[in-house]
């Protein structure tokens, strides 16, 4: 019950820091016009505001994992540790992107905060159980899933506020974009696998290899539809063709639910089995 609890809390966290570092690095690079900047200050906001309840809720129930006792020893293990150095970075992003939000010269602060959110994902979990490197190895793959899914969400926008130039002109940014970001979070994502998982002992596969391939699955899937959106709805879309727009919103609707999937998956991988086992 706990164990299904912490996994819940752990995909709402990826969920809204994921959202969060996302609109930050989608407003930097996609230079979106002022509504859909406007629209990316909102998820924002919704994303550092779950960061801040479920990265509390889950040094609360790592607490209550470790025996729930207030003593020395379960508060270093919660707040003295690597995982308190991870939830510290993620408190602390939030609320400086939370006071950041509403200022319109303040998007160096905001990137760089965004970058602490994310930094985080360097200092917990299986990754950096093998090393500091394969730690920043996570961290590139998480920014890399933070740009894609906080793209997504502003094309989404443009597609259904804003007129069909507009969202052709944001759609052309990201076509160009997407190829290198969703490159680097699939080489770093190979990374990882490689680092964590023992080859010699295929084709027997440990509960963590049967989720992590459950995670790829749905990310082939993702990306069938990405190629899609790329080679058939963009050049449509670009023609100024306002069906392919109504159709590359459904497409990108999909895109969110399956990244909702593959984070998902990724919080029960990563709180019910390890690698290491
Ligand atoms: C939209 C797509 C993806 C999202 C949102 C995503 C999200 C994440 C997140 C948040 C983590 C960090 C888990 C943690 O340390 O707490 C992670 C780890 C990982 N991801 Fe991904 N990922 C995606 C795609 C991929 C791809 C394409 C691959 C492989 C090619 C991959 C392989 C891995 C591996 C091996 C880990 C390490 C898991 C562990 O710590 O045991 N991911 N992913």
């Amino acid at each position: 019950m706990l164990d299904a609890l912490a996994a819940l809390v752990k995909a709402l966290l990826y969920a809204g820091l994921l959202s969060c570092a996302g609109a930050v690095f989608a407003e930097w690079t996609l230079r979106p016009s002022i509504d859909c900047a406007r629209a990316a200050m909102q998820l924002l906001r919704r994303g550092a505001l779950l960061t801040v309840v479920a990265s509390c809720a889950s040094a609360l129930i790592l607490m209550i994992r470790l025996g729930g006792e207030l003593d020395e020893a379960t508060l270093s293990a919660v707040f003295i540790s690597s995982s308190g150095a991870a939830t510290f970075m993620q408190l602390a992003g939030a609320a400086l992107l939370l006071a950041s939000a509403n200022d319109p010269t303040a998007r160096e602060i905001r990137l760089s905060n965004a970058a602490l959110m994310t930094l985080s994902f360097a200092f917990n979990g299986h990754a950096f159980a093998v090393g500091l490197t394969d730690g920043l190895i996570a961290f590139v793959h998480a920014s890399a899933a933070a740009w894609w899914i906080g793209s997504l969400w502003l094309l989404r926008v443009a597609c259904i506020e804003q007129p069909l130039s507009n969202a052709a002109q944001v759609l052309s940014r990201f076509s160009l974009m997407a190829t290198r970001f969703i490159g680097v979070l699939v080489f770093a994502g190979l990374v990882l696998i490689q680092a964590l998982v023992k080859f010699d002992e295929l084709p027997y596969l440990t509960a963590y290899e049967q989720l992590l391939a459950v995670k790829l699955g749905i990310v082939v899937l993702v990306l069938s539809v990405a190629t899609y959106n790329r080679l058939r709805l963009t050049p449509q879309v670009a023609a100024g063709d306002a069906r392919a727009a109504k159709s590359l919103r459904a497409t990108i609707n999909l895109e969110l639910v399956l990244i909702g999937a593959i984070i998902a998956v990724t919080a029960i991988l990563t709180t019910y089995t390890s690698p290491h086992e």
